[in-house]
């Protein structure tokens, strides 16, 4: 009867939800991060999130070393960063390095057995590299790495490990053996989140510097903006930074205009200072190494692996969930050494990547 075939559409519809409900259990948690109505919220699934906060939990720090004593200058040979420390602020900072980069290789991993002061294994320079990388950090770039006190560490982005679990190199690409001109697009690539967005958004955004904006401001659009390719770049960039933060474009744009500051969350202005801070650890600190590193540790084009912002986030909005672990090792906080004028080293030119501006990006 006619009553029935009503009642049948309410029945469809709760199952259909049962079933749609299913699909993701227990049900997402959202938490809202704009003005209500404007849905810019944040979706978690609880059970990836409480995975997620399980391996994010720092490791406990060392307790403090006794105050006073000798200077390492007046005790050790070849500290030329860590210089100013207590010999037992020094002893710790050693302690703490080998469990955030080689617990399982110890000392000497940097260093030359019976010789502390040797610099004849290429991990100790890239180590005193990193001091200095981790101490202009966080001095320099608290906009990006300070806001709410949290810092940056050795374990920041190693993890345990002697090479970051989330390191990349310029992606020569899927080598399709075709005639057609590679576009850098179309293959399926975990770096954009399987989108087929141009794969490799790093290279010409989070190493070398190329404009990011694609909105026109003028009538008629000119240079970036009259470009649907590289609105296509900027849209694989976006991608990966969404990834590497585990959160949604709504994060930091009011998606009614990706374009205004003005409707975009705090985050957002973060995030800006965050693009030039890892494209200034590339070009500073990671490239001028590239000559110590053997062949393993870099890529197809003879280039380094560098930081993204997977490297320190790993899918987190702040790396760690926001555990300030800096404020337990000061040393690592700014410089500590006193500059002695005359001893500052030649800057290094960067070397630049074959090919690695991406066809649409050279364009420009
Ligand atoms: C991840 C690399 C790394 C690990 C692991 C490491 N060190 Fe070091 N060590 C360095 C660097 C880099 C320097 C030089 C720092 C500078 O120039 O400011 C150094 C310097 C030293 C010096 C000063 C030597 C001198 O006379 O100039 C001593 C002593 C030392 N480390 C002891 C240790 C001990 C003990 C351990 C293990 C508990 C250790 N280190 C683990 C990187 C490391
Ligand atoms: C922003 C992320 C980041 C931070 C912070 C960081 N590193 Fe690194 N580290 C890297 C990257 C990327 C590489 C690979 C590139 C290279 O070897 O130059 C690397 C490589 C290394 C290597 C070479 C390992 C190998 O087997 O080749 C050592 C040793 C190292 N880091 C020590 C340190 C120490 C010590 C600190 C803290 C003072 C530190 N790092 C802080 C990103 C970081
Ligand atoms: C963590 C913050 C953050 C997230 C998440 C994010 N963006 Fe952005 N977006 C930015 C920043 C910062 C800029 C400006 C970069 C610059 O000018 O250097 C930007 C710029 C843009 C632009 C260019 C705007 C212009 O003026 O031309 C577009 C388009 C855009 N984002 C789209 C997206 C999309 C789509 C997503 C989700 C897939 C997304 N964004 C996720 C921070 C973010
Ligand atoms: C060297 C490690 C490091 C790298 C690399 C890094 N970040 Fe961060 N980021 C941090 C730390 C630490 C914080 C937390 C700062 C605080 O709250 O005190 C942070 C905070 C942020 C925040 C603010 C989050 C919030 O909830 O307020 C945004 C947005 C952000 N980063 C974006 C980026 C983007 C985009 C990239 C890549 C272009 C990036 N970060 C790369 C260390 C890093």
């Amino acid at each position: 009867m006619s009553i029935g075939k009503h009642a049948s559409v309410p029945l469809v519809a709760v199952i259909a939800s049962v079933v749609l409900l299913g699909c993701e259990r227990p049900p997402p948690e959202v938490v809202q991060n704009g003005y209500r109505g404007l849905g810019m919220e944040q979706n978690y699934n609880p059970r990836l999130l409480e995975a997620s906060i399980r391996k994010n939990i720092p490791p406990e720090s060392i307790p403090a070393a006794a105050p006073g004593g000798p200077k390492v200058s007046d005790v050790y040979e070849n500290v030329q960063v860590l210089s100013d420390l207590t010999v037992a602020e020094f002893t710790r900072l050693m302690v703490a390095v080998t469990t955030w980069v080689s617990p399982e290789q110890g000392c000497n991993y940097c260093h030359v057995p019976g010789n502390w002061a040797s610099d004849d294994i290429y991990t100790k320079v890239v180590s005193r590299r990193m001091f200095e990388m981790t101490q202009q950090a966080n001095s320099e770039w608290k906009d990006h790495v300070l806001v709410n006190g949290v810092g940056v560490t050795c374990y920041t982005c190693h993890r345990g490990n002697p090479v970051p679990e989330y390191v990349w190199v310029t992606d020569p690409g899927p080598g399709q053996p075709s005639g057609m001109k590679p576009t850098g697009q179309n293959y399926g690539s975990p770096t954009t989140a399987y989108s087929s967005l141009p794969y490799d958004p790093y290279t010409p955004f989070l190493d070398q510097a190329n404009e990011i904006r694609v909105i026109g401001t003028s009538a008629l659009p000119a240079g970036n903006m009259k470009s649907l390719k590289q609105a296509e770049w900027t849209y694989a960039l976006m991608m990966q930074i969404s990834d590497s933060l585990g959160v949604n474009c709504t994060f930091c744009h009011n998606t009614r205009s990706f374009f205004a500051w003005d409707q975009s969350t705090p985050q957002r202005t973060t995030a800006w200072y965050a693009i030039r801070h890892v494209r200034e650890m590339n070009q500073e600190y990671i490239w001028p190494l590239n000559d110590v590193l053997p062949a393993s540790r870099k890529g197809p084009y003879g280039d380094p692996m560098r930081v993204s912002c997977m490297t320190c986030h790993q899918g987190v909005y702040k790396p760690l969930y926001g555990a300030p672990m800096l404020k337990d090792y000061p040393s690592l906080a700014g410089p500590t050494k006193t500059e002695v004028s005359g001893t500052e080293e030649a800057a290094v030119e960067p070397v630049p990547v074959e090919a690695a501006a991406p066809a649409a990006v050279q364009q420009l």
